[in-house]
């Protein structure tokens, strides 16, 4: 990056925290979803965003993945401003090239498996680092071979999305955002859309990530187990708010809060 781009974020930010949510306000039309929400991930910090249905917890991940807009406040990435650049000392609303080099931070992964479908695995997986990194070609498929050994497919690098399972094509998706080496992994229910013998493969992948990287995640799940192994901090959100938060063992098995105690009820009833 060059240095003379005053736009460029910094990039050099390594103390304070990864992700600093500064009075987020998000809403459509009159529906406030997310009312002046404060709180900050700490580099390496596993969280996991729990709630009911429409409290905000996607809407969290998709304002990190830029694709939505908040309305008031800051969201703050490693001291850099996601949602807006410095001009001098002030912050103005961020340029698409700012936001495009801010997105190569952040990588994410749906609920509903969406890999291009008119290209293979390894397309699939090196298409943004070839044409969003200019890594070299053969670097490329170097590191989607490891990454596809990491998830178990090194024999379907030439499969198509629609001759693989559910769960294969989760797998999938996980290395591709891997590929871009984000600082930040964004997990939105990953294995909901999944049958249930297909589960746990994924989140065995997802272990084996948490265990042998310090990549920062956020991850929505309905998987308590899951959540408790992997994360060290549970944000549990209603209407767009932080009602409770606290390590996995406090919440799950000793909530301060009726509301969290009421949801967790519901959620193990369910599985
Ligand atoms: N594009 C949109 N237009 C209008 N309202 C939206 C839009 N996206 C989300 N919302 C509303 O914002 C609120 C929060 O939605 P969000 O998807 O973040 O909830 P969630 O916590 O992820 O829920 P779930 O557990 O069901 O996935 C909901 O009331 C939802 O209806
Ligand atoms: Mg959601």
């Amino acid at each position: 990056m060059s240095s003379s781009d005053a736009s460029a974020p910094a990039e050099t930010a390594t103390s304070g925290p990864m992700i600093k949510f500064d009075k987020v306000v998000k809403q459509y039309g009159d529906h406030v979803v997310l009312d002046h929400l404060d709180f900050e991930v700490a580099r390496g910090d596993r969280v996991t965003l729990i709630g009911p249905s429409g409290s905000g917890k996607t809407t969290i991940l998709r304002l990190l993945m830029t694709l939505e807009k908040i309305n008031d406040g800051v969201i703050w990435v490693e001291g850099d401003p996601l949602s807006h650049e410095r001009k001098g000392d002030k912050l103005v609303p961020a340029s698409e090239k700012y936001l495009r080099r801010m997105r190569k931070r952040i990588g994410m992964v749906f609920q509903q498996f969406n890999l291009f479908p008119n290209m293979n695995v390894m397309e699939n997986i090196t298409e943004a680092p070839i044409h969003v990194l200019g890594m070299d070609k053969d670097a490329a498929v170097a590191r989607a071979r490891e990454l596809l050994e990491m998830v178990g497919l090194t024999d379907k690098e030439s499969a198509h999305p629609t001759q693989l399972s559910g769960g294969q094509q989760q797998r999938v998706a996980i290395a591709r955002a891997l590929a871009m080496d984000p600082d930040i992994l964004l997990l939105d229910e990953v294995t909901s859309a999944l049958d249930p013998e297909l589960v746990a493969d994924v989140l065995d992948v997802l272990r084996d990530i948490a265990r042998t990287t310090d990549i920062t995640m956020l991850i929505v799940t309905h998987e308590m187990k899951f959540a408790r192994d992997v994360s060290n901090r549970v944000l549990m959100f209603d209407a767009g708010r932080i009602v409770e938060e606290g390590d996995p063992e406090q919440i799950f098995t000793a909530p301060e809060h009726e509301r969290t105690s009421r949801f967790l009820k519901a959620v193990l009833a369910a599985e």
